[in-house]
């Protein structure tokens, strides 16, 4: 009786150990010469023979097809099944995040949109936190790298939260939308994620929220200030005073990004650093004078 095994070829594998490495965030992977080795002879192989005709094995006429270990074969083709309703699960808020985190990655409301790219990128930083700073959807360098606020504008607001005196690592950053949003010949470019995609998000960040429970809330730029708090209009009009984030207190304030493509202008910096300012007192934290001097014009 003949058995129908299943194969697949090892340039499969390879990708698909490849991908799973990106979504860890990693960005490079060591190859040890055994792996090199096995890449020159499949790259040999493809162009017709190479190496491995010349030393007297015959090239496979059509694709190259090499059977695995069926337990291997097991692990490539399971794939989560998409979720449709939100259960948060777990005890401490690493276990429940983690949970959230899981099932993000086959959230089928957003996955359906078909707007949105493959790449997941959940949130950063400290289950703990006293403050949770909210985006809008990763772009290029946090799609790459898996975290949120990496890039450009990743670097200015980890200045910004320099010059408060708050450390990166200890606060909690996320965005609305858990992918990045897509365009056509998409390279390096990026784009705001529209109302739909982020009501299929939302109901993440608002369960981080719950499971966080921060003293204060930043969301950043007029995107993130309609779909977090629903509000409409500029970011001027939404910044410069307190909202209400289910009972959490909730500022608005420009994006970093917009601060880099205003060439760093002292006005916006400085309505930033108000904004930052009334975070601090909020948080109860000591504010020196030189603190509450940054960024005002030269008298
Ligand atoms: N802009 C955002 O809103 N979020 C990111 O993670 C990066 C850039």
């Amino acid at each position: 009786m003949s058995r129908l095994v299943a194969v697949i070829r090892p340039i499969d594998l390879l990708l698909d150990f490849l991908n799973a490495e990106v979504a860890r965030g990693e960005t490079h992977c060591h190859l040890d010469e055994g792996a090199r080795e096995a890449l020159r002879d499949l790259y040999e192989v493809s162009r017709g023979g190479g190496r491995k005709a010349a030393a007297g094995v015959e090239a496979p006429k059509e694709k190259v097809v090499i059977s695995v270990r069926e337990s291997v074969q097991e692990e490539v083709v399971a794939k989560p099944a998409a979720v449709t309703e939100l259960r948060v699960e777990g005890v401490s808020r690493e276990e429940r995040l983690e949970s959230l985190r899981k099932q993000a990655e086959v959230w089928e409301p957003a996955r359906s949109l078909g707007t949105l790219r493959e790449m997941m990128v959940f949130a950063t930083g400290n289950p703990e936190a006293r403050v949770m700073l909210v985006g809008e959807a990763p772009g290029y360098e946090e799609e790459r790298q898996g975290i949120p606020f990496v890039g450009p504008a990743g670097q200015k607001l980890t200045d910004i939260l320099k010059a408060m005196g708050i450390k990166r690592e200890d606060v909690y950053i996320s965005n609305i939308v858990k992918f990045r949003p897509a365009t056509a010949k998409q390279a390096t470019n990026n784009r705001k994620p529209t109302a739909e995609e982020m009501a299929a998000c939302l109901p993440f960040v608002r369960a981080e929220i719950e499971i966080i429970r921060p003293e204060c809330i930043i969301a950043l730029g007029g995107t993130a200030g309609e779909g977090l708090l629903g509000l409409t209009g500029t970011v001027t009009s939404m910044r410069g005073k307190w909202h209400d984030c289910n009972g959490i207190p909730a500022r608005v304030t420009f994006h970093p990004s917009y601060l880099l493509q205003s060439g760093d202008a002292l006005h916006i910096k400085r309505q930033v650093w108000e904004d930052m300012l009334a975070v601090m007192e909020q948080l109860g934290m000591p504010i020196s004078e030189k603190q509450r001097g940054f960024f005002l014009p030269k008298a």
